[in-house]
């Protein structure tokens, strides 16, 4: 198939280097151009502006937020965005996680323009990308998900189908993310709890993760709190306060009173307020530790 990839930051890049290596013909766009050379070396091409890399079979954006995803779409001030010049055979996947607003705008903007659109935000840390395992999770017409399950074949170890509009992915996307926070805060606090008292968070983890949960998830994120690794991560306070406050929006929007989702919120903002927005999303646990008076 012929796939344009527009932005290349650190799922971007990986999840191309993937379809690359799957045998399909690629065309990026990124607003750094540097970060394309390496796949240029390995056969993709590069366009200049976002257009371009909607012509052929499926444009994907991977982009940071709303703002970069409006931007490349509709355009901005210096330029104009690929809507009005995608191909009518191509399909636009959004995959970024942006709100639910923005997806409904572009759903029916591409609608207006007799353009295909589906949205298909995904699971999974960029190292996961980078193994080409990621969880895509794909709501739209159903055809236009099946035209696509080879691109996410390529990316991905699972495509789940979540509904027929496009917004739906992206709320389950946001709803997926909540749980990450808020397994996150828990086990901040339950740590403080069972440090205080004096027993090994260690052992207690190992309890929760491996006995009483099983979950893999429980024993990655618990042992970034635990051994305190906060550092060096592409996925961080300020990515995952973005996804909390998106997902805030959402329930505003449905109506849905959600007060652990508006109390993790808190500690995102809170974690970013102690210049910690580059740390890992773990990082707030320390807060609960810090209020507990433990160091
Ligand atoms: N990182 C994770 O763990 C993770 C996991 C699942 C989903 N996601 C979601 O995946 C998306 C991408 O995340 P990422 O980690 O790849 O982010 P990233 O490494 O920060 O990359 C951001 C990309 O957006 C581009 N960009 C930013 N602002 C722009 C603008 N105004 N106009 C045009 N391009 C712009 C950047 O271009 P430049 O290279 O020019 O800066 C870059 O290509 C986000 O929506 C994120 O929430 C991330």
């Amino acid at each position: 198939m012929e796939v344009g990839v527009v932005g290349l930051g650190s799922m971007g890049f990986a999840m191309a280097s993937h379809i690359l290596a799957a045998g399909h013909e690629l065309t990026v766009y990124n607003r750094t151009e540097e970060k394309a050379h390496p796949l240029m070396e390995e056969g993709a091409t590069f366009s200049h502006d976002p257009s371009g890399a909607a012509q052929g079979d499926v444009v994907i954006t991977m982009l940071s937020d709303d703002f970069a995803v409006e931007s490349v779409v509709f355009g901005n001030g210096e330029q104009e965005g690929f809507l009005a010049h995608q191909s009518p055979n191509c399909i636009h996947v959004s995959m970024s996680t942006i709100g639910v607003g923005l997806v409904k705008r572009m759903q029916s903007a591409s609608e207006d323009q007799h353009k295909s659109f589906i949205s298909a935000p995904v699971m999974g840390r960029p190292d996961v990308a980078k193994r080409g395992e990621l969880v895509v999770m794909a709501s739209g017409d159903k055809a236009l998900i099946e035209k696509c399950q080879p691109v996410f074949d390529a990316i991905g170890r699972v495509t789940h189908n979540v509904g027929d509009c496009p917004t739906q992915a992206a709320v389950v996307k946001l709803a997926a993310n909540f749980m990450l926070s808020s397994m996150i805060e828990t086990l901040g606090e339950a740590f403080a709890l069972v440090r205080k008292n004096g027993a090994d968070h260690h052992k207690f983890l190992e309890i929760m993760a491996k006995d009483f949960f099983k979950s893999p998830i429980y024993e990655k994120y618990g042992a970034i709190i635990a051994n305190e690794r906060f550092g060096g991560s592409a996925f961080t306070v300020s990515l995952q306060e973005k996804d909390t406050r998106l997902a805030v929006a959402a329930a505003i929007e449905s109506k849905v009173p959600m007060p652990i989702l508006f109390a993790v919120e808190n500690a995102f903002l809170s974690s970013i307020g102690q210049g910690k927005g580059d740390m890992d999303p773990c990082a707030i646990a320390q807060l609960a530790a810090e209020n507990a008076g433990l160091s």
